[in-house]
């Protein structure tokens, strides 16, 4: 970590806002940016937060879901524990194929919502990165499809590529609206943005 980027990070706006409103990331304010457009988190819901270190989204979501809801992290690196007796994390992979029947087993039901703000470690190499990033939304996306309710919803980072329209296609055939948010808290220079599947149509093939 360069000593530039620690100096422009102490200028910036959502960073400290993030320390101030205690989130444990300036990336709280992209899921709650989304969420205070579209609506997709309510009171009571079970949330899935895959690459949820260090933990901001987590934040955010334990407390759109409030007391009567439930939200899980997922994560290759471990997040440092939480007050907040809603969230939960473990440490896993998307990649990994067994993920989807281990989240059905700590909800015992489906799902309400998938998040995913999983990003590969960056190369500098902008193919190399954004075919990374594809692949762990597609594996997002995957899991999603086994885990969410009728109804349920999915959003996912991509970064903007050459890949992205067929992941767009893929996502509209599953949810009945899909959205394309970048969140103003994401940074004007990243290629990030935010797919929203809404109303996933559920498909019993792909129950696990
Ligand atoms: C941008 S950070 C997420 C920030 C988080 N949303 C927050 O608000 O604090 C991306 C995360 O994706 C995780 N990640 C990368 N590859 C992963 C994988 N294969 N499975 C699970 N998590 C992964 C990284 O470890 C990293 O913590």
């Amino acid at each position: 970590m360069g000593r530039n980027w620690k100096q422009e990070r102490k200028r910036d706006f959502y960073y400290k806002k993030a320390k101030a409103e205690g989130y444990r990331s300036r990336a709280a304010y992209k899921l709650l940016q989304a969420n205070g457009k579209y609506r997709f988190i309510k009171p009571g819901d079970r949330v899935v937060d895959l690459g949820s270190a260090p933990g901001g989204w987590l934040q955010a979501a334990g407390r759109l879901v409030g007391d009567k809801g439930e939200v899980l992290g997922v994560d290759v690196k471990p997040v440092a524990p939480l007050k907040a007796t809603n969230i939960r994390f473990m440490v896993g992979d998307v990649l990994d194929p067994s993920l989807p029947s281990k989240i059905l087993e700590a909800f015992k039901t489906k799902v309400d919502v998938v998040l995913s703000d999983a990003s590969p470690n960056i190369s500098g190499v902008w193919e190399v990165d954004h075919a990374r990033q594809i692949e762990l939304a597609q594996a997002a996306f995957t899991l999603a499809k086994a885990v969410l309710r009728k109804g349920g919803v999915c959003m996912v980072k991509v970064f903007e590529g050459p890949l992205t329209k067929e992941f767009q296609r893929e996502l509209k055939q599953a949810f009945e609206v899909v959205r394309v948010f970048k969140p103003q808290a994401s940074r004007a220079r990243s290629s990030e943005l935010y797919f929203l599947g809404l109303g996933f149509r559920e498909d019993s093939s792909q129950q696990v």
